[in-house]
């Protein structure tokens, strides 16, 4: 696992979660990220899989960005994402709202193995991010999430037991996961 230049992007992720998801795309051909920020989880799952990775975020931030972003002139985050992670080859970025892009992938039925939801953290969103792209998933695949942390971001916590009863927490991590 290579997680070195991922531990330098900036972003929120432990070294354990980044560790989680290196680990975890390894042998995965097709990821769908949902939310990449400035590419800190996208590096992480670009450099450790042969597989390759679409990045799908609006690259407006959600609504607990818009204080770091007030100041930033228009493309900014998406400059830093490309900054960051545009050096893998492997990963292919689609500037979409979530469910826009969940409807074109079920169109051209591409079928991801593995999942990552980190798009907006409230009740609603997740929940229509689980039930977008949760029929997606290859037979066998993982549908994963970050930031199950309660008593933080209780609309994850929410939105997951309720619609994925029997989801594990990846030990360490606030990473969730179905089994
Ligand atoms: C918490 S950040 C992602 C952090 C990233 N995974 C990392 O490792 O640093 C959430 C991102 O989701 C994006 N976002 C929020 N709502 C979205 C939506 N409906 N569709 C696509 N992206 C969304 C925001 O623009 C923001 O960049």
């Amino acid at each position: 696992m290579n997680i070195e230049h991922a531990l330098t992007v900036p972003g929120w992720m432990t070294e354990a979660e980044l560790l989680w998801l290196a680990t975890t795309a390894e042998h995965k051909s097709l990821i769908v990220e949902v939310g990449s920020w400035m590419g800190r989880s996208t590096s992480a799952l670009s450099a450790n899989t042969l597989g390759k990775v679409i990045a799908c975020d609006t690259w407006e931030g959600s609504e607990e960005h818009a204080d770091m972003l007030r100041d930033k002139p228009k493309g900014w985050l998406k400059e830093q994402f490309l900054a960051h992670a545009g050096r893998y080859e492997n990963m292919a970025f689609f500037q979409s709202r979530s469910l826009d892009l969940a409807a074109s992938m079920a169109m051209l039925d591409l079928r991801p193995e593995m999942i990552f939801l980190d798009a907006s953290h409230d009740y609603e969103s997740v929940k229509a991010d689980i039930i977008a792209w949760r029929p997606l998933l290859r037979p066998g695949g993982i549908l994963c999430g970050h930031d199950f942390d309660p008593p933080n971001w209780m609309g994850i916590k929410q939105a997951v037991d309720e619609l994925i009863p029997d989801r594990v927490v990846v030990p360490g991590t606030t990473i969730w996961r179905t089994v």
